[in-house]
């Protein structure tokens, strides 16, 4: 039994489905979820990451668990997985934990107690995702505009689709434990440049809107904390030279390149229309 966390998410929904589909038993976790949310064959349960107790539930009988960075005891999460029989956890992190430390502490004591836990491990260190566009469906949708900062800055956002395929990959797979990958996208894109490619999937032009480094604070600092807001700022306005790097660890788990924002712009552009 694979137990997927974040299981109606970008990355979890397509985790579960692909895991699903290859004949795994797979319990999908999330705050709010129900049997509704997930294919037949999968059981939902509701449980907080934030809240320990909550979650031993939907561990029974488990044998990997694909875990979020959420809450605040890392330590108690894992402690509940081996205590029901865990042998692998599967860690969401951030590629932040690595090239930005002190920004993103959370996720890195997350990892922490992942590869102290005595089990095995493998981190997903997660660049920027090509599903964060979705913070666009509205404007683009009303008035054919998407903004942000740093507007000619390029990164390899990657697509949740091949996090959540990489996920499958290293869950089902020998051979990754102990592995720390860094997950990108195949060329770096500009905002400029991803709000154009909304447009040709559209069939109509997007135009693009340059923000204010403040402006663009305001915004996230709605939905993240605030160390989290400026080390994100920071990678997308002054990335190091490795935050710009494609990473070869895709294609290397995966046997085949990542998918370009231009695809994934595509698949989605039911929700920009
Ligand atoms: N977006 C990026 O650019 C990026 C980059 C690097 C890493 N990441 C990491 O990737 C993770 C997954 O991304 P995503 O796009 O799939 O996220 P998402 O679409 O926002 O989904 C988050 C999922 O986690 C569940 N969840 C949130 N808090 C929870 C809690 N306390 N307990 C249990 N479940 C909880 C949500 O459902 P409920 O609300 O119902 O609980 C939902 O299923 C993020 O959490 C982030 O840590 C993201």
């Amino acid at each position: 039994m694979i137990v997927v966390t974040g299981a109606t998410g970008n990355v979890g929904r397509t985790l579960v489905r692909l895991l699903a589909g290859t004949g795994e038993q797979v319990t999908a976790v999330a705050r709010h979820i129900t049997q509704a949310d997930v294919p037949e064959s999968v059981r939902a349960v509701a449980a907080d990451l934030s809240d320990v107790e909550s979650l031993r539930p939907a561990l029974e009988r488990a044998d990997a668990l694909f875990l979020l960075v959420a809450g605040e005891d890392p330590q108690g999460l894992v402690g509940a997985a081996k205590a029901a029989g865990v042998r692998k956890i599967v860690l969401l992190s951030s590629q932040g934990a690595g090239t930005r430390p002190q920004a993103y502490r959370h996720a890195g004591m997350f990892e922490e107690a992942v590869r102290e836990s005595g089990l095995g491990w493998t981190i997903l260190r997660s660049g920027g995702m090509a599903s964060n566009a979705y913070a666009w469906a509205e404007p683009v949708r009303l008035h054919r505009t998407a903004a942000a900062s740093f507007g000619d800055m390029g990164l390899p956002f990657i697509d949740p689709d091949d996090v959540a395929a990489a996920g499958a990959a290293v869950l089902r797979e020998a051979g990754h434990d102990g592995a720390t990958y860094v997950l990108t996208g195949p060329a770096a894109t500009s905002p400029r440049e991803r709000a154009a490619a909304i447009g040709q999937a559209l069939g109509e032009p997007v135009r693009f809107v340059e923000q204010t480094r403040q402006e663009a604070h305001e915004q996230m600092a709605q939905f993240m904390p605030l160390p989290v807001v400026e080390g994100t700022l920071a990678i997308l306005g002054e990335p190091t030279p490795e935050e710009q790097r494609v990473s070869p660890d895709v294609e290397r788990i995966l046997g085949r390149a990542p998918r370009p924002f231009g695809e994934w712009a595509a698949r989605n552009a039911a929700a920009f229309r």
